[in-house]
């Protein structure tokens, strides 16, 4: 069992000086490094859109070296030719709207087994329903979408048991965690030898574990696409996923443009990447909403004239509906997954908002400081979707924030490479929790609490009490 850490120790510190500042920028010196906190967009602008080929690397983190498997891959890589190798493979095999499409059936299956699964546990006891750990069913399904792309599965032993889920899914979440944790070696590498708070020992426990399951799948596949190419045999087998389009990329020379260490780098990145945010987003913004009756009704009233009660919700429904779009978009600004984003590293000395920051500083902006800063945002602790219905435009209420106003996927040459899929992936699992089942608080329990709780990752899950509200045939369609 892979322990769990004080995974905001890092954000409680940093936050409360920022919030002590009024400035909405704070620096503090650890060990050589200046750690700068940033809670407003105007500055939050200066650093990522005016200075954002300055502050364009990651720092090489004790996480981060585990996560990326030696900086192999692109969220922890610093700046330079092999994250600039990996982010253009990423964006341009993974993550470009013909794949996207190419793959839209697997999310789907993902989204039906998730309606699914939580029928099955209603069914028990149809007219009264059953309590549903919505952290659980969030984040299975964004494992499952991730795992399903990837290697074509559902399972990685066959017969999808639970258990072995629980124990790959609490691998990422701690290897999660950990990157965004506090490390003392980070910023005094002469103590990294005695793992002082044991986050060494914990990670590389996480990451063999997700590694367990799937390194032999990846050795496996690279020895029969490359035992093909051995045997000359010109036709190739057609892409099933996508472990089958990274180990088939090919250079200028036609040999393989990523070795097995880069492709399994990639893997673990795809596998972390899906988990967490639209999970955490879906979670609160049912939470809040289920909390607010006229909100509930609202959204699930839109869900019922645009889609219907005779089929579930599908991807191209996803654009019109707008209010839970801006639920969605409300509860990225209220309720972001984790404090800050990961941290930008400075390549040079540069002076932003008046401010000289020196090379190599961390630059950390608070998710949790811009999405509740007080001078962006009227009432910025009500969870209000009508915020963000822009009246008069005929576009979609968008996931995404440039200004920085709120973090969702960031922007930048780091930003967010998949804001379609993520937007895709949050929506889905949303609308469709929404539209499967009337969701209500467990009597005697008291939902303020988790609506309170600060930090995400941390508070207890949601546990909501469920009751199918569509026809037992449109569940079965989906099993
Ligand atoms: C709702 C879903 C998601 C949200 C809100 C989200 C948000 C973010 C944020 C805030 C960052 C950091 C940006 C920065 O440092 O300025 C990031 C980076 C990244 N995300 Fe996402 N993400 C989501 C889903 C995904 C998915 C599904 C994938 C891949 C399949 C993905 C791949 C990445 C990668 C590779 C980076 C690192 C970019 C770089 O450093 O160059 N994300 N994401």
């Amino acid at each position: 069992m892979i322990g769990h850490t004080k995974s905001s120790s890092r954000s409680l510190w940093v936050s409360s000086l920022v919030e002590k500042t009024k400035q909405g920028i704070a620096c503090i010196r650890l060990g050589n490094v200046h750690v700068i906190a940033v809670t407003s967009p105007e500055i939050a602008r200066e650093f990522l859109k005016t200075h954002d080929a300055v502050f364009a690397s990651r720092p090489t983190t004790m996480a981060n070296h585990y996560a990326s498997r030696g900086f192999l891959q692109v969220f922890a890589t610093p700046m330079g030719p092999q994250w600039k190798k990996m982010r253009r493979v990423l964006v341009s095999a993974v993550l470009n709207p013909a794949t996207l499409q190419w793959l839209l059936p697997k999310r789907v299956e993902e989204a039906d087994n998730l309606v699914s699964r939580i029928y099955k546990q209603c069914c028990t006891c149809v007219h009264e329903g059953k309590m549903i750990n919505v952290r659980n069913v969030a984040w299975q399904y964004g494992g499952n979408v991730l795992k399903s792309m990837v290697f074509n599965k559902r399972s990685f032993n066959g017969d999808g048991s639970e258990e072995e889920d629980q124990e790959y899914v609490e691998a990422i979440r701690t290897a999660l965690s950990l990157i965004n944790a506090f490390c003392v070696s980070d910023y005094m590498p002469c103590l990294r030898w005695l793992d002082l708070d044991g986050h060494e020992k914990m990670m590389k426990q996480a990451v063999d574990t997700v590694d367990k399951y799937h390194d032999p799948l990846i050795d496996e596949r690279i020895k029969s696409w490359r035992s093909i190419t051995n045997d000359h045999i010109s036709t190739r087998k057609p892409h099933q996923d996508l472990l089958d389009v990274l180990i088939s990329l090919e250079d200028d020379h036609g040999r393989p443009a990523l070795s097995s260490e880069e492709i399994k780098a990639e893997v673990l990145e795809l596998a972390m990447a899906g988990f967490d945010n639209p999970a955490n987003a879906a979670e609160w913004a049912l939470a809040e909403i289920v909390n607010q009756p006229h909100i509930l009704k609202r959204a699930v009233d839109e869900i019922d004239r645009v889609v219907g009660k005779n089929r579930l919700v599908q991807q191209r429904d996803l654009s019109q509906l707008n209010y839970v779009r801006a639920c969605a978009r409300e509860a990225f600004r209220l309720h972001p997954v984790a404090t800050f984003i990961i941290p930008h590293v400075s390549l040079s000395d540069v002076t932003v908002s008046g401010y000289f920051i020196p090379k190599g500083s961390h630059v950390l902006l608070s998710r949790l400081g811009l999405g509740r800063n007080p001078e962006a945002w009227d009432e910025p602790l009500k969870f209000r979707p009508y915020r963000h219905l822009n009246t008069g435009s005929q576009l979609p209420v968008q996931l995404t924030e440039p200004d920085l106003r709120f973090i969702s996927f960031s922007t930048g040459r780091r930003g967010c490479p998949a804001a379609e899929l993520g937007t895709e992936m949050t929506m889905m699992l949303l609308s469709r929790l929404l539209q499967g089942f009337n969701w209500s608080v467990p009597r005697g329990t008291l939902l303020l609490d988790h609506l309170q709780s600060k930090d995400a990752l941390s508070s207890p899950p949601l546990i909501l009490h469920a009751r199918p509200r569509l026809s037992a045939l449109v569940y079965r369609m989906t099993s």
